[in-house]
């Protein structure tokens, strides 16, 4: 409930407001080595989309077509994908992020840009199924100052984690050593221009960020009204190779099956499968769900269930699932399989005879291995 005369008012003239979007992909992604030393996080691609673009397209979903995202060292490739937003039917602007100074700091600098309307703030590694429709349009109505979303986490020592006295958010605190709920603030949240108030009040915390945890525990002393809602969906933070692999696994279970590639006679497929332009399979098993990118090549290969091989790639003689291939790599003759592995962009891996087991790897951006006989 708002605690003032002036607060009710500003709830009453916004019934529906209009909203503004924020994506953050600055930062450095050190938990994501060896991709993210050559690649933004923000694009390591799920069921062969960037995590970035679900984010965009869940904004857009909502209504939010004026939408900035701040970048960091990685803003070349972020703006080569997204380019003026036009392909998502939104209008994107670019902000720069000179350092990682934390995501208050980012939000900070979108001042210019966000003006006095209310905004979704979405960090471009958080991943959602299903989308923020509903959470956005209570935002829109309810005229709270703040809304956060919450979900139930194993590890609350690596989040926000909110803290609740009959029922209410007290207390937010980031990655807290004894976490007082398990319930993690996710990195969705909705600010009316308050905003501006709290992160220059703040002060930088003991990692040297200006902290979003410290911007919303700003409004709840303030008494301004924060609202907090448990999310009834997926979502992960893409943070790490696990998280990115089970994302994938969520995705492709959603996916309905559809085929523009080619398939010869004397292959075996097993349905969910989407094979997209001029995809070809020869001699091969596919067992969905699974996706094949345009232009790639399969032959003489087991793809399994949870696997996504992203375009213009090649496989021969290989069995792989549970895995993410990225673009432009080829792999060849590699006799044990290939499980719950993240291979980045053009690697070249070849193999010759073997004799047992499975290789498990992360291997990042140009990697070229050859794998001895067993
Ligand atoms: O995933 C939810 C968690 O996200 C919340 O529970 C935490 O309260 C919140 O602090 C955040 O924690 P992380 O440690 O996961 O944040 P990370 O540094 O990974 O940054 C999240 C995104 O924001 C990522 O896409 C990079 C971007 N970012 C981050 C910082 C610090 C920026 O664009 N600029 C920055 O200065």
């Amino acid at each position: 409930m708002p605690s003032t005369k002036e607060q009710l008012s500003e709830k009453k003239s916004k019934r529906v407001r209009m909203l503004k979007g924020l994506i953050l992909s600055g930062g450095k992604g050190s938990r994501l080595r060896p991709f993210t030393y050559t690649s933004a996080k923000q694009l390591v691609p799920i069921a062969n989309k960037p995590v970035l673009f679900y984010t965009i397209e869940q904004l857009v979903e909502c209504g939010i077509t004026d939408i900035a995202i701040v970048v960091g060292d990685t803003a070349d490739q972020i703006r080569a994908a997204v380019g003026d937003g036009s392909a998502f039917g939104a209008s994107v602007e670019y902000i720069q992020q000179d350092a990682p100074l934390g995501i208050a700091h980012a939000v900070k600098i979108a001042r210019d840009y966000l003006g006095e309307t209310p905004f979704v703030l979405y960090l471009g590694d958080n991943f959602l199924l299903g989308g923020v429709k509903t959470f956005v349009d209570s935002f829109r109505e309810n005229g709270a100052n703040c809304q956060i979303l919450l979900h139930p986490v194993k590890n609350p020592q690596a989040f926000g984690i909110a803290e609740f006295v009959d029922g209410r958010v007290t207390r937010i605190v980031e990655k807290p050593v004894s976490p007082p709920s398990n319930l993690a603030v996710i990195g969705v949240y909705m600010f009316d221009q308050h905003v501006f108030e709290a992160v220059e009040r703040i002060k930088p915390s003991a990692r040297g960020e200006l902290e979003i945890t410290d911007t919303i525990q700003y409004f709840i002393d303030k008494g301004l009204d924060v609202q907090a809602e448990v999310l009834d969906r997926y979502w992960i933070d893409t943070g790490k190779m696990d998280d990115i692999l089970e994302a994938n696994r969520m995705v492709l279970q959603s996916l309905a099956p559809s085929n523009r590639g080619q398939v010869d006679e004397r292959t075996r497929v097993y349905e969910p499968v989407i094979l997209e332009k001029g995809a070809s399979v020869v001699n091969s098993v596919l067992r969905g769900p699974l996706v094949i990118g345009e232009k790639t090549e399969i032959i003489d290969s087991y793809v399994g269930p949870f696997t996504t091989i992203d375009h213009h790639c090649r496989l021969k003689g290989v069995r792989v699932e549970g895995s993410i291939i990225l673009e432009n790599t080829s792999i060849e003759d590699i006799h044990w399989p290939i499980d719950r592995s993240l291979i980045g962009r053009h690697v070249t891996l070849r193999g010759g005879q073997a004799v047992g087991g499975s290789y498990s790897l992360t291997l990042g951006d140009h990697s070229e291995i050859g794998m001895p006989e067993g």
